[in-house]
């Protein structure tokens, strides 16, 4: 449940809309080429919060292939992208949390990563 009245993201409207809009933000791939070069090869365990259809998760993937991936997303509009993202990878787990409330315990990570997600929080998880 959306407990946050500023944050958007459980209307299907927005949450559609974003995944529509998402390539076209300038400067993207320069941000995420910065990530990927900052994260281990040999990291074992990652944390992608709200992380959509998987996008950053599955990048960093590409080059850590046996990293365990935990991808945590709470919008339900967005949830079956993030499930048809990782359908056929038994290494990610797609978690449906809202982050306005603690993490449950998900143990310990080698990288927590997120992109134009958390601002949208009240407080860091
Ligand atoms: C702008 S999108 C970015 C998604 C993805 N990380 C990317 O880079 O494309 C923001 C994401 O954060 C999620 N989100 C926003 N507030 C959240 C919350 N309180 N708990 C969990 N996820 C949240 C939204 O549902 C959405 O998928």
């Amino acid at each position: 449940m959306n407990t946050n009245p500023s944050n958007l993201w459980t209307s299907a409207e927005h949450a559609l809309g974003y995944l529509v809009r998402a390539d076209a933000i300038p400067h993207r791939t320069e941000g995420e080429a910065v990530l990927l070069d900052h994260v281990l090869k040999t990291v074992q365990r990652i944390l992608d919060l709200g992380t959509r259809d998987g996008r950053l998760l599955a990048l960093l993937k590409i080059d850590r292939p046996l990293a365990q991936g935990i991808a945590l997303e709470f919008s339900p509009a967005i949830l079956a992208a993030a499930q048809s993202q990782f359908a056929t990878d038994p290494t990610v787990k797609v978690v449906t949390h809202n982050l306005d409330h603690p993490l449950p315990e998900l143990g310990p990570f080698d990288a927590i990563i997120s992109s134009f997600a958390i601002h949208h929080l009240d407080r860091c998880p």
